[in-house]
């Protein structure tokens, strides 16, 4: 009788330490192949480490702490030429730009390489910045011009914003992914945060969990899609 309740004893211990290994294994299997996955973000404002970088930063913590690789570029300080409506991309279709001279093609590039891309930008007269613009406008048009070449990667746009223009401007962002046959995950409410000098937005607390939840529904997206 106590040899049989010590064999099961002994029994129900092994298959809790081999399920609980199996566990284990399998969590860090899942943290790998997302470990494999890149969110990249680009920050189009023309101040550095302003509010529309506080509000990237937490989208990718979240993602980070998920297990995807992450970057930020900012755009301020960087010349970023606007399309000039040649269509040389629509010849070549070598998924470049034809203007060289600044940095528009290793951001292309970056889009490229990564599974998720996050546009952000604060609001300037009701809209994005001309960096942003530029951006979008290029890898836009090169993107079209070779066959919808970030089609099925995750996008999200977010804005920092003191107090009118927030809308169109997620509005115009959202079109560039939609046009791209990007998919978009949504967020808590939309991913705006509000606040003028450097930093006022870490006092938005609806804004700062808008950023958090849109990390959240991003990650899980990406797993999803890529059936991890
Ligand atoms: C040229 C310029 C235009 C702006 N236009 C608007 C505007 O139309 N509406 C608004 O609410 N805030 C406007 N702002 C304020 C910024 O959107 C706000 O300060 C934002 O938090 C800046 O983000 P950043 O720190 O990432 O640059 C403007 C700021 C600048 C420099």
């Amino acid at each position: 009788m106590l040899q049989n309740q010590l064999t099961a004893v002994l029994l129900v211990s092994f298959l809790r330490s081999t399920f609980s290994r199996y566990l284990f294994i399998f969590h860090l299997h899942i943290v790998a192949l997302a470990m494999c996955m890149k969110v990249v973000a680009f920050n189009g404002s023309a101040r550095k480490d302003g509010n529309t970088a506080t509000l990237l930063r937490r989208v990718l913590q979240v993602l980070a702490a998920e297990g995807f690789e992450t970057e930020l570029v900012q755009l301020a300080g960087e010349q970023v030429r606007g399309c000039n409506a040649c269509r040389t991309c629509y010849t070549t279709k070598n998924k470049r730009c034809v203007i060289e001279d600044d940095k528009v093609n290793e951001y292309i590039q970056k889009m490229l390489e990564a599974d998720g891309v996050i546009l952000g930008s604060p609001v300037y007269f009701s809209m994005m910045t001309p960096e942003m613009k530029a951006l979008i406008d290029r890898a836009g048009y090169v993107a079209r011009a070779n066959q919808d070449m970030f089609k099925r990667k995750v996008g999200a746009a977010v804005v920092a914003v003191r107090r009118a223009g927030a809308m169109s401007t997620f509005d115009v962002i959202n079109h560039f992914f939609l046009i791209s046959q990007m998919i978009v995950p949504g967020s808590s409410y939309w991913n705006i945060g509000i606040g003028n000098k450097k930093g006022d937005v870490e006092s938005d607390e609806e804004g700062i969990k808008t950023m958090e939840d849109l990390g959240k529904n991003m990650a899980w997206l990406l797993k999803k899609i890529n059936r991890v």
